[in-house]
Parts: C-alpha cells; structure tokens; sequence
C-alpha cells in the first residue's frame, strides 16, 4: 500500500472528526440529574454510576474459597469509567475516558487491587477541566471540540491486550495506548508504522497460531477497512486497505488458517457528517448483512457472502472446515438497538427493564461452494453476549465457548448467568450469580502445563452491598460455583473486556 494512500485516510480520520460546531446541533449531552434521581429508584443502576476517582485502590477481602496457588499474574480489565465529570454526563454507556482495573495474583493467597485513569489527551483534558470537553461516540453537541484528530477524542476504554511484552489498552477510532502492567502509567500512543499512525485500530485484535496478530480498523472518510498483520515481536508484517461505498460498523472479526472473516451488518454511514459518532450510521433493515471472506496470502482476494440482515458485537472463534468452509459462533442480534437504544437508555436512567431486540447464541457455518450461510441458533439459552474461548482452541474447532446470559428478564440492565457451551456434546453448565449482582466479561485462564484445564475469572458487581465481586471458578466444575469469592471494598463501574496477564511463574 503505497504512501498517498495511506496519508488520505488519516488525513480523511482527521476532517470526518473536525467537524464546524454549527453541524452538532443536536445536542445530547448526558442527562446527570435523570440519572441520579433514576438511581434513586433503581439501585442497580450503580453500575453506570462511574468511578469515584481517577486513583483506585481497593481493598480485597476473601469471602470465601482460596486463591489457586498456581494461578499468578494480573487479571486487567477496561471500560468506560468516568460517566460523570463535574457537571456533565456522557450521554451513552461506550463514551467515557476508560481506567484499567487490576486485580494481582501474587502467589501470596491474597489479592490486590489499582484503578487509574488511562491517561489519553482527552481523558487527560477533561479530568484537569472537571468538563466534557470533547465528541464521543454517543455524545455530541455543547461546542464539544473534536480533539483536532481521532486520537483527539480517544478515550482507550474498550479492550487490553498483551503483545511482544507491551500492554495495550484498545478503542477502536484511533491508536492503542501503552500501559505499564506494574505501574499502570501510560506511555503514550502505539503506532505501527509511519504510515498507519494514527489510523483506527479494532478493540479484538486475532493471536494467529504463530503469535502473530490480525487486526481491523474502519475508516468514515475516506469509507474503507484496514487490515493489520503483527509479528509475535510486535512488527508490522503487512497492511491493507479494502475501500468501502460506504462504512460499516465492524466491532470483531474472526481468522483461520487460509481466510480473514469480517462481518459487516447493514449498519452502515450514510454520508451524514453532524452529530455524535454513532449519529453518522443507520440501520438498514432490508439489507444484506455481508461476510467478507478474505485470503489471507492475498488480501485484496475478497469473496462476499450476503446472508439476511443481523447485528453483532462479538464473535467466539472462526475455523476452516475443509477447503470451503468455516465454522464459527457469535452472539446474534437481530439489529443494533443494545446499542442505539438502551446504553444511551441506561445513562439517564429511562430504561424500561427490557432488551429492544434478542440477542442470542448461534453456532454458524458459513459455505463459501454454494455462498450459504446456515445458523443454529439457542434462544434457549436466553440472551447471551461477551463470548470468550480458550486461546489455546483458536482457529480450531473449539470445544468450549465462555458467555455471559440472561435466561429471563431481572429488570436489571446486565447479566447474571455465567454459562459454558460445551460444542463437543452439545450440552451447557452455568452458574447464577445472586440477583443482586450484574455480571461482567469472565474469562477462560489456561491452567499451567494442563492443557485440557482451565479457570473462569471474571468480576460482578454486588448493586445492593455497592461491591465489587471477584471470582475464580474451576472450569470445567464450573455448577458447582466459585472455588475463590472475594470483595472489593469499593463498587466499580460496569466495564466491557479483560485479559489476564500471567506473571514468570504461571508457566
Ligand atoms: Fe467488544
């Protein structure tokens, strides 16, 4: 990819950002005293509260069970944090400057806690001037500046990830940002190449079989997806820029061996350049949802598989069944409305206690011979989101897929059942959660040198009792509940992806 290509998609990144303050005239800024007089009334939505502060240490008690003693290193966690700053509030639940959360395994049998502020321009800014001061995702209007850039308005609140022994903290409009696992500073911005600086880069980046890493971006102005290839020692092997007629929203993507699977929903820009971000898509009902199939040795090689029109944010793991076709699992939404709906409805307290649109589990395999894409699909299983697998399984036909699901209305916007598929025999266990909690992303943890073991981690949070609930389950005994309960002394915001980063001795 030569050089002016890559220098108008940034210099395309800048203007769709540098918008005159007359074209954000819809002004939704949060709603701060709906929210609080809404909290009144339903406790649980001290999950979109926000962080008391920028500096986080909580004080970690063992409720019950004992820390595995092999289980060592840092279980990290992202997500948008400060909802409210001074006296304004982010109007959706995806815009504010996100803080990592980590919880140390010491091998001591105790566990540590450190919060901090991801320490972006932006987050920087609007922590110093007790404002909001820049455009969001769903937050517009106010004379928000646009930052001068993507990374202007980068808040680094979605994703971590640990790569060539660097920790990144991910959005998905800009660069990632290096964090310090020991100290949590931030270092500054990531950047690849000369070239990509700048440019979007997704929040779930791919581990290939070799250590190398895929990832995605998507660009408005000009409309076009970038395809990254990383080394294992953190080198940019190869980019590519597929134009797009116009952007869609692509928040995950899948790999196998041969191809690149990118699921692009009709949710889509329509050349609307005013309002927040998200203001810029629209939902296309009656159209396709296109599967872009893409060789890997050659990625301007792009097959396109049109399947009838659905939504999703997050995929299991995608692999190669003979020479054409792939299999895969994904939480599937019949349209985008979790997201333009109810996580602007949670912020000012209005939601209603019921999900717009189902969203729910399908295995799915996709026929490259015939173009067919056929979906089995467990509405059984309730709605379920945040699907997490085993690494070791990638690109494989994984055996078990982590989620998180709701079997039936609580009234609560959140999950409370932690349930794992087990692909092989068709069959599921789980384990609720107390009705007073609301369950965030848990992850699969290998167990050092069992290759078939696994923990389940991940952390709730206790609306009633305004704490935090960290908790290790042995995997595959996972109904039988937590072998490790502890407490934070503090109630931390509801968060959205985590990794666990084991220390030299989890090997
Ligand atoms: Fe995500």
């Amino acid at each position: 990819m030569d050089r002016r290509t890559f220098a108008s998609l940034l210099a395309g990144t800048i203007a769709a950002s540098a918008l005159p303050a007359s074209l954000r005239a819809q002004s939704v800024i949060g709603n701060q005293r709906a929210f609080m007089a809404a909290l009144a009334e339903k406790p649980w939505l001290l999950g979109y509260l926000g962080s008391p502060s920028i500096d986080l240490h909580g004080s970690v008690n063992i409720v019950s069970g004992q820390v595995p003693p092999d289980l060592r290193g840092y279980f990290l966690r992202n997500g948008p944090a400060l909802h409210d700053i001074g006296p304004d509030r982010f109007a959706h639940w995806f815009d504010a400057p996100g803080m990592v959360q980590k919880f140390t395994f010491a091998g001591d049998g105790q566990i540590r806690h450190h919060g901090r502020l991801i320490d972006t321009y932006r987050n920087r800014t609007e922590a110093a001037t007790g404002r909001i001061a820049f455009s969001a995702f769903g937050t517009h209007g106010h004379g928000l500046s646009s930052g001068g850039s993507a990374d202007g308005q980068n808040p680094a609140n979605i994703s971590l990830l640990e790569h060539a022994g660097e920790l990144l903290a991910l959005w998905e409009g800009g660069s990632p940002h290096i964090i310090d696992p020991e100290t949590l500073d931030t270092s500054g911005l990531k950047s690849w190449s000369a070239e990509t600086k700048g440019l979007p880069f997704g929040a779930h980046p791919r581990r290939d079989r070799d250590g190398s890493i895929w990832n995605i971006g998507y660009s408005i102005d000009p409309a076009a997806l970038i395809l990254y290839h990383i080394s294992s020692e953190g080198t940019l092997l190869k980019t590519h820029i597929l134009p797009q007629q116009a952007t869609p929203m692509i928040h995950d993507f899948m790999i196998t061996d041969t191809r690149i699977v990118v699921v692009a929903p009709p949710y889509s820009t329509v050349g609307r350049a005013e309002g927040a971000f998200i203001d810029r898509f629209e939902w296309q009902g009656d159209a396709f949802t296109r599967i872009l199939v893409i060789d890997k040795n050659d990625l301007s090689n792009v097959a396109i598989v049109e399947a009838d029109p659905f939504w999703v944010f997050h995929f299991g793991n995608g692999y190669d069944i003979g020479a054409s076709e792939i299999g895969f699992d994904f939480a599937h939404h019949d349209n985008p409305s979790f997201m333009t709906q109810d996580a602007f409805a949670v912020m000012d307290g209005s939601w209603d206690g019921k999900d717009s649109a189902a969203w729910r589990y399908v295995q799915a395999r996709l026929d490259l011979s015939s173009g067919q894409l056929r979906m089995e699909k467990m509405p059984e299983l309730g709605q379920v989101e945040f699907i997490r697998t085993d690494e070791r399984e990638n690109l494989e036909a994984h055996r078990y897929s982590l989620m998180l699901a709701q079997p039936s209305h609580t009234g609560a916007y959140g999950l409370n059942r932690i349930l794992l598929m087990d692909r092989r025999t068709g069959t599921s266990m789980h384990f609720d959660v107390s009705g007073n909690e609301i369950l965030e992303e848990h992850l699969i943890v290998p167990k050092p040198g069992k290759a078939d073991e696994f923990w389940i981690i991940g952390t709730a949070l206790d609306w009633k009792t305004a704490r935090t609930i960290l908790s290790v389950y042995d995997g595959l005994r996972l109904s039988d509940g937590p072998v490790l309960r502890a407490e934070l002394d503090i109630a931390l915001p509801l968060g959205l992806h985590g990794t666990f980063v084991a220390t030299a001795e989890h090997t």
